[in-house]
């Protein structure tokens, strides 16, 4: 990809992204419906729908041609299939529907099968955070940098929990546990894209979570690499945004942290 066609989409991301996060920020001091999914805490408001809507169109606008697959409607077909914009247009839902203030819109643009740019926005406290392939990671246009905590034991972790965690086999509650004994301390945020962009930015120094799909991670896992963190899949497996599994960090605790997740993984082997 030139540099041209690369701003275009950087700036591309970054306005979907925003003008999402203006939407859920108004419409979250009015009423809005809130509709089950499969699950009863899977949740979807009328709010996802008018986000992705809002994102697909500002993308069209300038990339008529490109493809995306985005939570709510899923794939948007289009003539270039090599360019495909992976799109949450309200990751937090739960949070947003409680009125918990922790939530953000995340667009990412793959292209020939490798996410290049990503953009979250999170309205609540004006925080865009971007990242481009090569370009660094950035903060309301600052650069951003992955912390450098050397041990778990001094270090803060966040995680996330399945909507199916009452069915789920693996459903994170021995990892939290194991986590819970090593780590200075573990919050569990609500919105994925969002703990990805706190890695990259210093706040938190990893983060994991098993059961997550490609649009909470697409943008966080490029944002958290372009600023100098690691991003792995399962058990330290090299890391795709389809895979599920994500494990994020400064780097420097990577090791420690896929070590719990082996010894709880080989722990439930034998239970
Ligand atoms: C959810 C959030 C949450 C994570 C869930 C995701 P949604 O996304 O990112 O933190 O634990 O696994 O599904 O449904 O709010 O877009
Ligand atoms: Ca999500
Ligand atoms: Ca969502």
């Amino acid at each position: 990809m030139n540099n041209f066609e690369m701003d275009l989409v950087i700036e591309t991301a970054m306005k979907a992204a925003r003008r999402a996060g203006v939407i859920q920020k108004e419409r979250s001091l009015k009423e809005f419906q809130v509709t089950r999914k499969q699950t009863r805490s899977d949740l979807v408001t009328e709010v996802d729908v008018q986000c992705e809507a809002a994102i697909i169109a500002t993308i069209r606008e300038v990339f008529p041609d490109h493809t995306a697959l985005a939570e709510e409607k899923g794939e948007y077909a289009a003539e270039d299939a090599s360019r495909r914009w992976i799109i949450d247009p309200l990751d937090g839902t739960v949070n947003y529907a409680h009125g918990f203030p922790m939530y953000c819109s995340s667009v990412a643009l793959e292209a020939d099968g490798a996410v290049v740019a990503g953009a979250v926005y999170d309205p609540v406290r004006d925080e865009m955070f971007h990242a481009a392939l090569g370009r660094g990671a950035w903060l309301n246009g600052q650069p951003i940098h992955a912390s450098t905590t050397p041990r778990l034991e001094d270090s803060l972790l966040a995680t996330g929990f399945p909507y199916t965690i009452k069915t789920e086999a693996v459903n994170n509650l021995a990892q939290f546990a194991a986590f819970a004994m090593k780590a200075q301390a573990i919050r569990r945020p609500g919105a994925a894209a969002l703990d990805l962009c706190y890695v990259a930015c210093g706040r938190l120094d990893g983060f994991w979570e098993f059961h997550l799909k490609p649009w909470d991670m697409a943008a966080g896992a490029l944002i958290v690499e372009e600023a100098g963190g690691m991003v792995a899949g399962k058990e330290g497996a090299p890391f795709s945004v389809y895979n599920h599994a994500v494990v994020a960090s400064n780097g420097v605790i990577h090791g420690q942290m896929i070590q719990i997740l082996a010894d709880v993984a080989l722990g439930s082997k034998h239970a």
